[in-house]
């Protein structure tokens, strides 16, 4: 009976495999007519624009969208987390970001168009695992000191809640703000700066 089980087991196993290989050389074969099918989704995988309606986020929380296959963090930020950013400006590495990566349109320090939004790529600049978003004040696995920020699980990197790396930590860089505009006051179009809408 057992046994039975287990050569059904490895007959799916092989069935499967060779119709992921078929598969594969289908799509092998299609690819380099996609582009001249569909240029909206070549546009798309090149990195098209993406709009992010944002009225329903809640202050103290995030949603995550994705550009460019990448997530994106957007944060709606309370006066407390913003007054907790300036006194953080010791403990993070590069406060200012002078060596991360951020369009110029973007406040140095809390790096962001309005004040209230953050706008940063989800992507641990280690070795690009999601870091975490630990908005909580000192959660016991965290510390007394901790204020809210994004925990990396993979190594460890801490970042506050303007992506900005603490210092002595495996990732070198403050998170990248991707280039980011404002539709209305409710839609983010991330992909286009600010200046060129
Ligand atoms: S990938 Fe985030 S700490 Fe290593």
């Amino acid at each position: 009976m057992s046994n039975d089980g287990v050569n059904v087991g490895r007959r799916r196993f092989l069935v499967a495999a060779t119709s992921v290989v078929g598969a594969a050389g289908a799509v092998g074969a299609a690819v380099p007519f996609v582009g001249s099918w569909f240029p909206s989704a070549k546009a798309k995988a090149a990195g098209a624009p993406v709009k992010v309606n944002v009225a329903k986020i809640e202050p103290g929380q995030q949603i995550v969208a994705e550009w460019r296959g990448k997530p994106v963090f957007i944060v709606r930020r309370t006066d407390e987390i913003l007054a907790n950013l300036a006194k953080l400006e010791g403990a993070v590495a590069d406060p200012e970001s002078k060596a991360s990566e951020q369009p110029t349109y973007v406040d140095p320090k809390v790096r962001s168009i309005k004040p209230d939004l953050l706008v940063v790529e989800g992507l641990c600049t280690h070795l690009g695992c999601a870091p975490s978003f630990r908005p909580e004040v000192a959660p016991a696995d965290l510390g007394a000191d901790w204020v809210g920020g994004y925990f990396c699980p993979c190594h460890g990197s801490r970042y506050d809640l303007a992506g900005r790396v603490y210092k002595a930590q495996p990732a070198p860089l403050n998170l990248p703000v991707p280039p980011h505009t404002y539709e209305s006051d409710d839609v983010i179009i991330v992909g286009v700066d600010q200046e060129k809408a």
